[in-house]
């Protein structure tokens, strides 16, 4: 689109800016191929406040505290699906097994550390309702992000039915509800599968996160992309002392940390495990 076209005014500094507090805030690598995107997607914020020049929103978001979680909620990429990457929920499943084997002295702790509207959450929790064969697994999880939006959609659990779709019947069957009425076309997660799993705000850029490990599996999939390399190491540094000698992480599917090699080493398909000293 060229500039004249736009509804809004938007200069190569708007854009700038925008992309330094991206990254400041919450870690977001805004290249310069995704000017399109960005004027998109902050062009709605002007509109619903009723301004008309980037220069003026940027203003504001300087000036009004409550607009930073608008501005980060704007420009994350929250796209999600139950069972994605379902390789990784098969080898949780056999992560589970081994672990109950073990027959630890605390509950399995999981964290789902970028969820979005939550569907990776309430898979881990089908997974452990599945691999222990009952509604109350030992087993927490901890599902975070740092868009409030998409955490109150995960909260409430509802999703077009359409998104559960490839499900197998099953599945459908044990852990989801048929909306009636005015939610004809939406389904929601049965109440004993939302209790498994805490929803919570957290910027993985924060200087404290507010969680105790140890964790025995960490998903961190397909939000370090949105990361420039030294905000990827500085992650994977605080993600290394919570998991357990056995912990995994779990990254999304083009996500490799060859930079890191000293922290995490590859374990199957994009899975790893913690280097530990003196192994
Ligand atoms: C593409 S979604 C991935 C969702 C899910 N993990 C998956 O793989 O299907 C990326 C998520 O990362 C979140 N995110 C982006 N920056 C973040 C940050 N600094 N801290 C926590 N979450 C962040 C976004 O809000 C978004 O919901």
């Amino acid at each position: 689109m060229t500039e004249k076209q736009r509804e809004f005014d938007f200069t190569d500094k708007d854009f700038d800016r925008i992309r330094i507090l991206a990254h400041k805030r919450a870690g977001i690598f805004l290249s310069p191929r995704k000017r399109d995107m960005v004027y998109s997607r902050i062009a709605r914020r002007l509109r619903s406040l009723g301004l008309t020049r980037f220069e003026e929103y940027l203003h504001y978001l300087e000036q009004e505290e409550h607009e930073a979680q608008d501005f980060i909620n704007a420009l994350t990429t929250n796209l999600t699906a139950f069972f994605r990457e379902a390789h990784h929920f098969d080898l949780l499943s056999e992560q589970l097994q081994q672990l109950a084997e073990v027959g630890l002295k605390r509950p399995i702790q999981i964290w789902s550390s970028a969820c979005s509207t939550g569907e990776e959450a309430y898979s881990l929790a089908m997974t452990a309702v599945e691999a222990f064969g009952s509604w109350t697994p030992p087993v927490k999880i901890l599902a975070t992000d740092v868009d409030t939006q998409v955490l109150r959609h995960a909260q409430q659990g509802i999703y077009e039915a359409d998104r559960i779709s490839k499900l197998e019947k099953e599945r459908i069957k044990t852990f989801f509800v048929k909306g009636k009425g005015s939610r004809l076309g939406k389904v929601k997660v049965r109440e004993q599968l939302a209790q498994l799993v805490q929803f919570n705000t957290l910027n993985l850029l924060a200087p404290q996160w507010p969680l105790k490990g140890p964790y025995d599996a960490i998903f961190c999939r397909n939000v370090m992309i949105y990361f420039d390399k030294p905000t990827q190491y500085q992650v994977l540094q605080r993600f290394h002392p919570l998991l357990t000698e056995q912990g995994l992480l779990y990254a999304g599917h083009s996500e490799s940390f060859q930079h890191a090699a000293d922290l995490f080493k590859l374990k199957g398909k994009t899975v790893f495990a913690p280097v530990r000293a003196g192994l």
